[in-house]
């Protein structure tokens, strides 16, 4: 494809569907790894989840709305826990914190309390919703690149059972605060490893040049620590932490990761003869939201991710006094991303007749950048199907655009619809359930969509949608 300076949506030869997108032979069918796992088509061709269809949810709750499918949720997140202890039972063990950032809520935080999971907050708002949910302090870790001295006393109050440091300025800021509160604060530093993950640029975060953590590189890591064991008296280093990115599918750039972290582990024991008694490895496991991505499973992952550490460990480790590291693993996306779906609402339907002669539907439906900006921040693809109900119509190729004032407002850049898809269709976009409610917006002054959990037949609100009163509430009428 030629490169255009208006990008490359008007390069000659663009127009035809992308590789990964066959032309269906059925246009309505559902591929079932970008769904939650109760999503299925009833007999009048509408979608159900958990039991209830889109019809009854639209109703409802109106549209758009994210629908989440609780027990879907917690199976991911269980699959997650109980694959890892599993994989790791002879590997020192293993815990799993579930990225908060990924999406939060108090009912979302419960849920991972209750599967027994720990949880990976970001900012002093993530760390209150997981106060308001009763989510055991010592189970939370804290993270950020530029925490406050007022998120720092909330989360040493809190007793979090980890802070994970990103800077030699913070060092300094957690000593004033634990002093100042009497308590030894428990961290771990994170090390930025040098490893270029495979990943869109903006959501990679283990290479040099980029804000996140201390390099190993420069030799920063290894200073970061000797600070920290200077300040024994209120800090407690629990270990060494590593985030390479995010929406990644193979386990090469953990590998890589993770030889860096031992090693760092082993240098320390020969340094300081301290073994460190934790490795956390982050997150950043891919999940599909079109069918050119294949996720590993959880179960292949944890035992992937375990025969890597232990080589390393046996490697690199200073065998007799190293006392091998409890893991920790920080997965968002592949437990919250495919238990959520977007239910929109058609209200307008254009053929638009593209210079290569190709023909396009250009679907527009009542959300868009404000629900989803992934599409226009990382040019993420999704997919999507028609939801409400059954069609005979032969597919066409569709994009599916939001209601805002931007061309750039797109949904799904390339999917196949029922050549008859009409204004008061439900159109459902699958894999929505990272990333997206938590990156929203009210651009345009749009209201952001509600968060439906549904489960066993029953839906219930677990965000509530906002109002136009929400958005006059902040805007200083009389100023
Ligand atoms: N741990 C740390 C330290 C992180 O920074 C992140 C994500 C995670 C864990 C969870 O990563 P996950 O398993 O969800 O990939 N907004 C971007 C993704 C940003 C990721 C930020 N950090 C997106 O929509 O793709």
């Amino acid at each position: 494809m030629r490169a255009h300076e208006a990008g490359v949506l008007h390069a000659e030869g663009y127009g035809g569907p992308p590789l990964y997108l066959p032309y269906p032979s059925d246009v309505m069918e559902l591929l079932p790894q970008l769904w939650a796992s109760s999503v299925t088509r009833d007999g009048e061709g509408r979608l159900t989840v958990g039991g209830v269809d889109v019809r009854t949810l639209a109703e409802r709750y109106g549209t758009a709305a994210y629908v989440i499918d609780e027990d879907d949720f917690r199976m991911r997140a269980r699959a997650f826990r109980d694959g890892f202890a599993a994989a790791f039972a002879t590997v020192g063990g293993a815990d799993v914190y579930y990225a908060g950032k990924a999406f939060l809520c108090t009912a979302v935080a419960r849920w991972v309390d209750e599967e027994g999971l720990h949880l990976d907050v970001c900012s002093g708002g993530e760390l209150a919703v997981a106060r308001r949910a009763g989510f055991p302090g010592e189970r939370i870790g804290f993270h950020g690149n530029n925490k406050t001295v007022a998120e720092l006393e909330a989360a040493l109050e809190y007793g979090v059972g980890r802070i994970v440091l990103d800077s030699f300025d913070e060092i300094a800021r957690v000593c004033d605060v634990a002093s100042r509160l009497g308590v030894r604060a428990p961290v771990m530093v994170r090390v930025t490893v040098g490893v270029e993950a495979h990943t869109h640029e903006y959501i990679a975060t283990g290479h040099e040049d980029q804000k996140f953590g201390f390099s190993l590189g420069g030799g920063l890591a290894v200073e970061a620590v000797r600070r920290v064991l200077d300040r024994r008296d209120v800090l407690d280093l629990r270990g060494l932490h590593s985030h390479i990115g995010s929406q990644i599918f193979d386990t090469a750039g953990f590998e890589a990761a993770a030889r860096r972290l031992v090693g760092l582990h082993a240098e320390v024991a020969r340094e300081h003869g301290l073994s460190l008694p934790e490795i956390d490895l982050g997150g950043g496991y891919g999940i599909a939201y079109t069918s050119q991505h294949t996720p590993l499973s959880t179960g292949v992952l944890a035992e992937e991710l375990a025969d890597i550490v232990e080589r390393e460990l046996k490697a690199l480790g200073d065998g007799d006094n190293t006392v091998v590291p409890r893991v920790s693993v920080e997965p968002g996306r592949a437990i919250v991303g495919p238990t959520t779906f977007t239910l929109y609402e058609v209200g307008t339907v254009k053929d638009v007749l593209l210079d290569d002669g190709h023909m396009r539907k250009y679907v527009s439906v009542d959300g868009g950048m404000s629900d989803n900006a992934r599409p226009a921040l990382y040019e993420a693809d999704y997919s999507c199907t028609l939801a409400s109900r059954a069609s005979d119509a032969g597919p066409a190729l569709a994009r599916v655009v939001g209601r805002h004032c931007e061309s750039g407002d797109i949904v799904v850049l390339d999917e196949y619809l029922p050549a008859d898809v009409r204004p008061g269709d439900l159109v459902a976009v699958p894999g929505t359930g990272a990333y997206c409610r938590s990156l929203s917006s009210q651009y345009n002054h749009t209201p952001r969509p509600p968060v439906v959990a549904v489960r066993g037949g029953e839906s219930r609100v677990i965000v509530r949608r906002e109002t136009i009163d929400d958005l006059l509430a902040l805007d200083v009428a009389d100023a």
